[in-house]
C-alpha cells in the first residue's frame, strides 16, 4: 500500500538506522521490563518494526519473532542487520498490519513501537492485536501522545505532510489511548511515562 507516509518512510530509512536512539536509559529500561514477560516458546508479532534493531534485540528470549513494517527500505535495513549478527529466528516482511493476516488466538506477545500516533486507524489495529493474541497474551506500546503537551501540533501537521517533511501524525492523550485499549478489553499492566514530553510505555493483557 503506497501513501503519503509510507514514501516518507522509504526516504528516511537510510538516515532513520544511523540516529542514536534519543534516550538510551528509557530505551534500556523497556527492553528490560518487555522480556520479563517474555518465555523461550513465545511467538511474537512486531508491527512498524523500522530496522529491526528491538526485534533483533529480543531474539534469543524467545522462539520466533515475525517483524513487519510498510517501508521496504526499512526491511531490507533489518534483515542486512540480523544476518551480520546471525539472528536466524526473526523473520522481517515488508508488510502494512492492515495487510497483516493472522489467525486469531495465535500470538503471545505483539509490539507495536512508536507507531500507535502514526496510524489513521489506531481502533482498528487495537482491535486486530487483540484477537490475534492468545488468552493471556500482552501488547507492548510505546506512544508519543502530542494531545497533553502540543495541542497546537494539530495545526501544523497537515501543513508538514503536505510538504512531505513529515508523515501522518495523530494527535491524542494519554487518556484517550488507555481508554482505546481499556475499550478493546485489554488490561493495563504496565505503565510508566519517563515524563509528560515522552513517550508513554504501555503493557496491555488480553484477559486469560
Ligand atoms: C517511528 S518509526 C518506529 C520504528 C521502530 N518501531 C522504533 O521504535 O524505532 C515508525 C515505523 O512504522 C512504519 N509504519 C508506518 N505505518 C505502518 C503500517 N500501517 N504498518 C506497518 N508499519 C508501518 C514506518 O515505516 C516506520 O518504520
Amino acid at each position: 500500500m503506497i501513501n503519503h507516509s509510507t514514501k516518507f518512510w522509504e526516504k528516511i530509512a537510510k538516515r532513520y538506522s544511523e540516529q542514536p536512539i534519543a534516550d538510551e536509559a528509557a530505551y534500556q529500561k523497556k527492553l528490560q521490563v518487555t522480556r520479563e514477560y517474555f518465555q523461550p516458546n513465545m511467538e511474537v508479532l512486531e508491527f512498524g518494526c523500522g530496522t529491526g534493531s528491538t526485534a533483533i534485540t529480543h531474539a534469543p528470549y524467545v522462539k520466533h519473532i515475525h517483524a513487519i513494517d510498510i517501508s521496504s527500505n526499512m526491511i531490507k535495513i533489518a534483515q542486512g542487520k540480523a544476518e551480520a549478527q546471525n539472528i536466524t529466528n526473526v523473520t522481517f516482511e515488508q508488510l502494512s498490519i492492515d495487510e497483516l493476516n493472522v489467525s486469531d488466538r495465535t500470538l503471545d506477545v505483539v509490539l507495536g513501537l512508536s507507531i500507535l500516533h502514526l496510524l489513521e486507524n489506531k481502533e482498528e489495529v487495537i482491535t486486530k492485536v487483540y484477537q490475534m493474541l492468545k488468552p493471556g497474551g500482552i501488547f507492548v506500546t510505546s506512544t508519543m501522545c502530542l494531545g497533553d503537551n502540543m495541542k497546537w501540533f494539530k495545526l501544523i501537521a497537515p501543513i508538514g505532510k503536505f510538504f512531505g517533511l513529515m508523515p501522518l501524525v495523530k494527535v491524542f492523550t494519554v487518556k484517550e489511548l488507555e481508554a482505546s485499549l481499556t475499550n478493546s478489553s485489554f488490561a493495563i499492566d504496565y505503565q510508566w511515562q519517563p515524563s509528560q514530553d515522552k513517550a508513554v510505555f504501555i503493557v496491555a493483557k488480553k484477559p486469560g
